[in-house]
């Protein structure tokens, strides 16, 4: 194996050929041009608002207090950054498979592989995670009238034996189950309840399997049906988003915002995955760039639009929410509909709850439309088995990526468990967005742009002394206000040094400080653009907030992609074949020379 050849790259001015081809042909590969700029941006929309404004905000506030919108606004800024990349990457690469693509032009085969990979995890980890959220929503709509689905089809078995467990434990203690927290007590008679076949429980999400089919189908017959069918969601939640604003702006007593970060910076802190997670879906309509009528417009543009839209409305829903009831009641599952029900608006209680559902409908779909074009894109290269790029020659669509998209969410949403699914998509979403931050400054360095492509170009301002100085003003603002922090960084808090247990959860917050380092040396010394830097620093920082825990399960994924490459992807990729060739020409020619 050659070291080299692990980054060799596919060409922009190569790719924009191709795609310039297909556009006069007006084919792209089977696929239907049909998205405009404002299908673009309602698909961005209705990735975004979804599990993570419904569900998650809830435990955030909670932890944080009303500071949390200053973390939604925090990581709004680091989104955009990543924006402006994703954008200017969709702009000048106009084919499906969003940051993998890019990555391919920019960082070579490898990096693209991980990726690539790394994408696949995040579409289907988080929609796994979006799906049993739904289920929970459904059947705490539909329990409001009276229609109840036997709890063991309604949960996941590791909730139902774990609960069981518990429960168990404080019977043994004497104790009887109305001591138990409501969820354990589901938990628990659900595993009662189950029937059984020898040892084995029969405990699954079937909802969560239901809809995963459903989208999936819809996904498989054709983008036309996909795009109306998120159109309409979207409009019926952004109705009910600004519905809960308006009303619950009224309930708003301004006494709840004080104090406003009742646990200080490390509680608000404690949100950056929940929060993370609400603003994850923009990029994912980068992966539809060829069913877009002017991809390399409109994409941008619909990005930056559904990053504005959603950020304007998640502080706000922030503030309102805790202005209406004190923060420390919101950690709970449905804090959207908790409140209304809490000031006794049970009709609107029902309707934010029927909306949790739609919502998160739209998020499961546009995923379930990015994730087969990713398997798709890497097919073609050469990187997956060619199966997994056959168009379907009826609706036009992926139809054997997109089964098995479906299946690769369906089934084990019907086990898994929600926090450590939606941890897991954070951290894959941000690394996704470091590289590709990290793309732009290396493309922007190493290639000129084909001539006369047109298109968004991130802004040019140059780091060279604003990063050292950014940098700076960060050391000051936590010496000021986590001075304990700042002091015990190498120690352990009652100041002895800090052994493996202490240092292992802090390795990504020293591996950011070297990053730091070295992209402060790179700004200096070759004027690197400002965004690009900030988004890959601002990305990679909160990737250091979400534990040792999610960096180990991420990198396990990162291992198994890697054998995967290894074993398959290095051989059977085209540009092996084109680099195997080139050799033997070489070969041929250096002979009759
Ligand atoms: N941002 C999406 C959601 O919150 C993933 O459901």
């Amino acid at each position: 194996m050659n070291i080299r050849n692990l980054f060799r790259k596919k060409d922009i001015a190569s790719i924009v050929a191709e795609f310039d081809r297909s556009e006069a042909l007006h084919t792209t590969g089977g696929l239907v041009r049909n998205l405009t700029l404002r299908d673009l941006t309602s698909l961005g929309i209705a990735a975004v608002i979804g599990a993570g404004i419904f569900s998650t905000i809830g435990n955030a506030s909670a932890a944080g207090g009303p500071a949390v919108s200053l973390l939604f606004v925090f990581t709004a800024v680091a989104c955009a950054f990543s924006a402006m990349c994703y954008a200017q990457f969709a702009s000048t690469v106009p084919v499906s498979g969003s940051a993998y693509t890019y990555a391919y032009t920019s960082f070579g085969e490898l990096i693209a592989w991980i990726i690539g990979w790394d994408l696949l995890m995040e579409y289907c980890i988080g929609n796994i995670a979006v799906a049993i959220s739904w289920s929970d929503y459904l059947t705490s709509f539909l329990s409001g009238f009276n229609l109840n689905i036997p709890l063991y089809l309604t949960m996941d078995y590791l909730s139902a034996s774990r609960g069981h467990s518990a429960v168990t434990e404080l019977l043994t203690q004497g104790k009887t189950l109305a001591d138990a927290s409501p969820a354990l007590q589901d938990a628990y008679r659900a595993w009662q309840m189950a029937p059984s076949f020898g040892p084995i429980r029969v405990v699954a999400d079937i909802p969560a399997l239901l809809i995963t089919i459903l989208i999936t189908y819809l996904v498989y017959v054709g983008i036309k049906e996909s795009k109306r069918t998120a159109n309409l969601l979207v409009l019926l939640k952004l109705l009910v988003i600004l519905m809960v604003i308006v009303v619950g702006a009224f309930y708003v007593q301004p006494a709840n915002w004080s104090p406003f970060a009742p646990n200080g910076i490390s509680g608000v802190l404690k949100g950056v995955s929940a929060v993370f997670f609400a603003y994850i879906g923009f990029d994912a309509i980068s992966t539809t760039a060829e069913e877009c009528t002017n991809p390399q417009r409109d994409l941008p543009k619909a990005m930056i639009y559904a990053l504005i839209i959603c950020t304007f409305l998640y502080v706000t829903i922030t503030l309102v929410l805790t202005g209406m009831v004190p923060y420390t009641e919101l950690g709970i599952g449905d804090p959207l509909a908790y409140v209304f029900e809490r000031l006794n608006l049970n009709v609107l209680s029902g309707i934010v709850a029927f909306s949790a559902v739609i919502a998160m409908t739209s998020v499961l779909l546009v995923f379930q439309i990015g994730q087969p074009r990713i398997w798709m894109t890497m097919s073609r290269d050469g990187l997956l088995p060619r199966f997994f790029s056959k168009i379907h020659p009826k609706y036009k669509t992926p139809y054997f990526a997109t089964i098995v998209s479906g299946m690769v969410v369906g089934i084990p949403a019907l086990f898994m468990n929600l926090t450590e699914v939606t941890d897991l998509t954070s951290i894959g979403t941000l690394f996704a967005f470091v590289l590709v931050c990290g793309g732009i400054l290396l493309i922007d360095h190493d290639q000129a742009r084909p001539p006369g492509t047109k298109g968004f170009r991130v802004p040019y301002y140059n780091s060279k002394f604003i990063l050292p100085l950014l940098i700076i003003t960060g050391i000051l603002l936590a010496l000021y206000f986590n001075p304990v922090g700042v002091k015990h960084f190498f120690s352990s808090s009652d100041g002895t040094n800090a052994g493996w247990d202490v240092v292992k959860h802090r390795l990504p917050l020293y591996g950011f400080f070297i990053v730091c380092l070295v992209m402060t040396y790179y700004a200096f010394t070759k004027n690197l653009s400002l965004i690009p830097v900030l988004g890959l620093l601002t990305n990679l920082y909160l990737m250091t907030e979400l534990g040792i825990t999610n960096w180990s399960r991420f990198l396990m994924w990162l291992a198994l992609g890697l054998i995967i490459y290894f074993s398959y992807s290095y051989r059977h990729s085209k540009l092996n074949y084109s680099t195997t060739n080139n050799n033997s020409d070489s070969a041929t020619s250096a002979k009759i020379s």
